[in-house]
């Protein structure tokens, strides 16, 4: 009866004739009932093959198009790991729902601390600096409130014990309990952060889910030596509420299991890993693993909010002839104007003198006196070495050799001067600056004879970046005419149609 069945099976369902072949003694259990109700449960199969699959294919469209955020909105009780007072506040991330912990220590904290005063609000940013014991020289102005980090010199070790003591800063961050942390972001105390693009990339995110957010390092020995799935904690990890939850949980043990690793970083990574938690990359994290000069990446970034500067003692200054410090300065002030249009690159063309211009906006322009393309022109010129071993590549990004023919060269002008132009707009002046070799002489090269440029951009809304993105393009006023030595530049968002075409 059964293989009868079974035969019969054959003309409707190769799937299930398969099943009857493979295993008749099995199937037999099945022959015992009778003949209509196997059709009824026959189609009963069909129907739930068919739910199953219609399911599938929505969700997987849904997953697709959805905002990561929109994924399984839990009902608000059924947020058990999040603390009360955070399960009521369901409104859009802001800067007091993000706990900071640096990892700094008690004899070079008051040398470092000259770093967190260029970014830290002591109205509005919350967190601590973790310090291995209390620091002899409390001066007034440090603005970051500390913690001495506890409980963490029990632990074995191989390389240092500051590297354990680190990497558990998101572990007694998260036990303080303090309320209304969706986030916890740990950065080294040369560390800047662009808080106000942090709170927007972070705010993308659920916290209730399990985020480990960050970026790997410039450098590719760096990443092959590591990771290239760590965050590195120069550039900053941003650990969701969830995700804090549960490593609080398994933490010491894990740091246990990872004696022999060497950054904190990497422990941190590991403990993540054994949750099962991947990277989410964020193009905006700079641990700034390179030597030298940063110029060409910052005069090239890439197309998403700038969130973090690292390294930044270890590497030139971003002005010329100014100190590190006074250079982040002047860079802060430009982005306090438009948060989100910090170091946006954007190019555009003077035909009539065969002259390529490209904006890192609050930064840098340069003139090329040649015709580049697009493609050269968001390259970044590699001013700098690699982290390790000072070599010229390879980065995680292409480069381009930085000329050292005068008619290749481009000239360089820097953020001199900037205003807010009433509530929406912003005008910048860059100022040229004179860098070593000589003048082209070659007579089919018209000679960049600028002094100033001026910039005029609407401030860029933050919901740009949640957006399909697209460059903003530039345009030379006054017909391209240079008054006194100063030229005029508009930036504003393409034209549908128009293309950046030499
Ligand atoms: C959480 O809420 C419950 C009742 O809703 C309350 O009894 C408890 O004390 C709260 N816990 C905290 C930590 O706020
Ligand atoms: C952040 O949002 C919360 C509500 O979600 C609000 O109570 C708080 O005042 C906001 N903080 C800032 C600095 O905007
Ligand atoms: C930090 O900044 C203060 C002024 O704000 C300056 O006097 C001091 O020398 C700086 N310290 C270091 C180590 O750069
Ligand atoms: C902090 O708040 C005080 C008082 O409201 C204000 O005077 C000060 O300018 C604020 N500081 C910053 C850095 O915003
Ligand atoms: C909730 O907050 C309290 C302190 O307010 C803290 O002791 C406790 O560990 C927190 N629990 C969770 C699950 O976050
Ligand atoms: C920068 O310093 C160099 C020498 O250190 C000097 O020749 C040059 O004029 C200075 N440039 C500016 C813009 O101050
Ligand atoms: C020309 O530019 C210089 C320096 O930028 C300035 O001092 C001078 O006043 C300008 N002259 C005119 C006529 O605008």
């Amino acid at each position: 009866m059964s293989y009868m069945k079974c035969s019969r099976k054959e003309k409707t369902s190769h799937s299930r004739l398969e099943l009857g072949y493979e295993s008749p003694h099995k199937a037999s259990r099945l022959s015992f009932v009778p003949e209509r109700v196997g059709d009824m449960v026959t189609v009963f199969i069909r129907f739930g093959i068919l739910v199953c699959l219609v399911a599938s294919i929505s969700f997987a469209l849904h997953s697709a198009f959805a905002k990561p955020d929109r994924w399984f909105p839990l009902p608000e009780h059924i947020h058990t790991v999040q603390n009360n007072t955070s399960v009521i506040d369901s409104g859009p991330t802001n800067i007091s729902h993000i706990l900071f912990g640096i990892g700094g220590s008690a004899n070079t904290w008051h040398e470092r601390s000259n770093y967190s005063k260029l970014w830290w609000n002591p109205n509005t940013t919350r967190g601590f600096v973790w310090l291995d014991k209390k620091p002899e020289i409390l001066q007034a102005d440090m603005l970051v409130p500390y913690q001495i980090s506890q409980g963490w010199k029990r632990f074995k070790y191989v390389h240092s014990a500051s590297a354990v003591r680190i990497a558990r800063i998101v572990y007694e961050s998260f036990k303080l309990g303090l309320p209304n942390v969706r986030w916890f972001v740990m950065g080294d105390d040369d560390t800047v952060f662009f808080t106000k693009n942090l709170v927007n990339v972070l705010g993308k995110y659920n916290h209730n889910q399990m985020y480990y957010i960050g970026g790997s390092s410039e450098s590719v020995e760096q990443d092959v030596m590591h990771s290239y799935d760590m965050a590195f904690g120069g550039g900053g990890i941003a650990i969701s509420y969830a995700l804090a939850a549960h490593l609080a949980k398994m933490m010491d043990g894990c740091l246990s299991r990872y004696f022999y690793f060497y950054g904190s970083d990497q422990r941190v990574w590991a403990c993540v890993n054994e949750i099962g938690v991947p990277l989410t990359r964020e193009g905006g994290f700079h641990q700034l693993d390179i030597r030298g000069n940063p110029y060409g990446f910052l005069a090239a970034h890439p197309l998403v909010p700038l969130v973090s500067l690292h390294h930044l003692d270890q590497l030139n200054s971003l002005f010329p002839n100014q100190t590190q410090i006074h250079s982040l300065e002047k860079l802060i002030s430009a982005y306090d104007i438009d948060p989100a249009r910090i170091v946006q690159q954007c190019f555009c063309y003077d035909h009539k003198r065969r002259w390529s211009i490209s904006i890192s906006w609050g930064y840098t322009i340069q003139i090329y006196p040649l015709l580049l393309t697009a493609v050269d022109l968001q390259m970044p010129l590699q001013t700098f070495k690699t982290w390790r071993s000072w070599e010229d590549g390879p980065f995680t990004f292409n480069t381009r050799p930085m000329s050292s023919d005068p008619c290749q060269k481009p000239a360089m002008f820097f953020l001199d001067e900037f205003k807010e132009v009433g509530k929406t707009g912003s005008i910048t002046i860059y100022k040229r600056h004179e860098g070593e070799g000589g003048k082209c002489t070659r007579t089919d090269i018209n000679n960049v004879e600028v002094e100033r440029i001026r910039v005029s951009a609407l401030k860029l809304d933050p919901e740009y970046w949640n957006n399909v993105l697209r460059r903003h393009c530039c345009q030379l006023l006054g017909g391209g005419s240079i008054n006194n030595g100063s030229m005029h530049i508009r930036i504003r968002k393409c034209r549908p149609q128009e293309t950046i075409t030499i």
